[in-house]
């Protein structure tokens, strides 16, 4: 197995610091074009059906300008498999969406929506996209997961998070060790591993030191300690840390 982690930088709430006052800055794509500068291994950005952070216009500029892959995270209806189709991104995150959530709550049941979710991604693998299922750190999604041809799983790290953030040291090393084992075993069956939600300076680490997870993706975070640091100084803060993580 290698030991290199690959961070993933998620642009979207530069969009929506955009999207506040309707105009054109902050450019997500410029933030995407300095994340990469920085050392982010790929770009996420998550193109949601209300369009209330990242637009498709958004993600036309970021197919156009990144070296870097794209992790284009989606919801599983027709339209955005259809811009996915359209766009043939490297990697396509499937991820549950509620109109009314603030952000992604949980992970996608895809135990219970295997026959549909089988056939939604197939189309995405034929067209040379990497699928990834976002899911909570759960063997009955990850076994669901294997069996529709998922390549790739995104573990929910939002549970981990926010019990670090309370202060609820039990819960929190509660879900860290369901992440570990989910880990080891959805790397069992051949999955590659992902991780994100919530990841923090604070709480980073112990997600970085799973030797079976390969890439986390980081959005909020960041983009928070940008206005403090800078982008670029708060990537590299991120990267230090996962490195030293690994090391
Ligand atoms: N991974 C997935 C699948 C997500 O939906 C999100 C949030 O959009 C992230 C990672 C990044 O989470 P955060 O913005 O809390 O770092």
């Amino acid at each position: 197995m290698t030991n290199t982690l690959r961070l993933g930088v998620n642009i979207d709430h530069v969009a929506t610091v955009r999207n506040a006052r309707g105009g054109n800055v902050p450019d997500p794509v410029r933030a995407a074009k300095l994340a990469e500068e920085a050392g982010a291994d790929g770009i996420t950005a998550h193109l949601r059906e209300d369009r209330r952070h990242i637009a498709d216009a958004d993600i036309d500029a970021l197919m156009e300008a990144l070296s870097v892959p794209l992790n284009f995270e989606m919801a599983a209806t027709p339209e955005m498999q259809q811009i996915a189709l359209r766009h043939k991104p490297h990697a396509v995150c499937i991820v549950p969406e509620k109109r009314e959530e603030r952000t992604t709550e949980g992970g996608l049941e895809v135990a219970r929506e295997e026959n549909q979710l089988a056939h939604y991604i197939a189309p995405l693998r034929d067209a040379g996209c990497r699928v990834s299922i976002f899911i909570a750190a759960d063997q009955r999604q990850i076994e669901a997961a294997h069996r529709i041809g998922a390549q790739v799983i995104e573990l929910h790290t939002g549970a981990y998070c926010d019990a670090h953030a309370e202060g609820d040291l039990k819960t929190r090393d509660a879900e860290l060790e369901k992440l570990r084992a989910m880990s080891t075993f959805a790397h069992s069956l051949g999955l590659e591993v992902h991780a994100g939600h919530g990841l923090t300076y604070d709480c980073v680490q112990p997600v970085a030191a799973f030797p079976e997870v390969m890439e986390l993706n980081i959005g909020h975070f960041l983009i928070g300690e940008a206005i403090f640091r800078g982008l670029t100084p708060a990537i590299h803060e991120m990267r230090r840390l996962m490195d030293a993580a690994r090391a």
